[in-house]
């Protein structure tokens, strides 16, 4: 698919800076997200942002030069303002303000404020008034609280002049991620109550046909992948330039750059193991003859156990 965008979607303990790093590497995203950040009633510290957005360090970008924005989530207006100005200041492009997050860790912020769109408003006014024009501004969202018909007033509420884009997952907070759930279609009517603001499609992109499908019942020009992009590293290439998904050997091979970007920053065995884990469990839904060694692999604790077992997959299957 020419001339489209896609993203890479913000993803919490799962999408965080050397996941992004790998996946951003291989995926030919147009943007990547941090994972949320939470605001208090005080302004976020510039060390939390530089811990969690270690991009920070390197002009808000990946390695690869993939633009990383910032995702904010609260409902102090002030503090969210405060603290997006902050990372203004050091350096970020893009801040995108969360309000799709259905964890019930999450009380009076994310996708439960789907339920109070003036306050949503007051939120996406006090970025906008607080931020350069130049910085972008866009906020995600979930179709609805409870029902999809609830979209509309939500746009309408969020869509601000200076507001650049809106992501909407195309599932309500009450469906979570249901199959079913998903109707891509409710975009379609959106683009003319925010004729200005692109509108980012969002929810089972997982590859060039779903990609397809998605850009014909929305008529969105970008796309972001989740989970997808975990099941498929290279998922951005596969839509926007046709690559082949990647086979097993290079899920294999892309376990191993996790485990090598995560043992060179010096994490603790478990974690090693753990995001290899997580990895894989996701890349095996799209790769069934890796099912199996998943299987295997999951029962590991020790990372260089772990690495061994990859490397002897992968001369099994070269
Ligand atoms: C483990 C996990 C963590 C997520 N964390 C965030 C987050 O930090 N911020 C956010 O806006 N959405 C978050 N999401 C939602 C995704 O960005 C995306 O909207 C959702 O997964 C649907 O897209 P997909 O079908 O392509 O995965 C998360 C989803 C998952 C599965």
């Amino acid at each position: 698919m020419e001339n489209f965008k896609v993203y890479l979607a913000p993803m919490e303990g799962l999408a965080d800076a050397p996941l992004r790093k790998i996946l951003c590497a291989r995926g030919c995203y147009d943007e990547c997200f941090s994972e949320f950040i939470r605001v208090t009633d005080l302004v976020l510290p510039e060390k939390t942002l530089r811990r969690i957005v270690t991009e920070s360090e390197n002009g808000f970008k990946t390695d690869d030069g993939t633009p990383v924005r910032v995702q904010l989530l609260g409902d102090n207006a002030e503090t969210l303002a405060k603290s997006a100005k902050m990372c203004e200041r050091l350096g970020a492009k893009g801040i995108d303000m969360n309000f799709g997050c259905p964890s019930r860790f999450v009380h009076h912020a994310g996708s439960m404020l789907l339920r109070e769109p003036s306050l949503m408003h007051d939120i996406v006014q006090a970025l906008r008034d607080a931020l350069d024009p130049n910085t972008l501004l866009s906020v995600k969202i979930r179709a609805g609280f409870s029902e999809k018909s609830e979209l509309k007033g939500l746009i309408e509420a969020i869509a601000i002049e200076g507001v650049n884009e809106i992501t909407v997952h195309c599932r309500t907070r009450s469906e979570l991620y249901r199959p079913e759930a998903l109707d891509w279609s409710i975009l379609k009517d959106i683009h003319e109550l925010a004729p200005n603001i692109d509108i980012v499609a969002n929810g089972d992109i997982v590859d060039l046909e779903s990609a397809l499908k998605c850009k014909e019942a929305t008529e969105c020009t970008t796309l972001m992948c989740g989970r997808g992009a975990f099941m498929t590293p290279n998922l951005g290439a596969v839509i926007k330039n046709g690559a082949k998904p990647y086979d097993d050997q290079e899920i294999l091979e892309t376990v191993i750059a996790i485990m090598d970007e995560i043992i060179s920053l010096k994490r603790p065995e478990k974690t090693i193991m753990d995001r290899a884990k997580q990895f894989l469990g996701y890349a095996r839904l799209s790769h069934p003859n890796l099912l199996e060694f998943f299987k295997g692999f999951c029962r590991i604790k020790d990372a260089d156990e772990g690495k061994k077992a990859v490397m002897d997959k992968l001369k099994e299957i070269a």
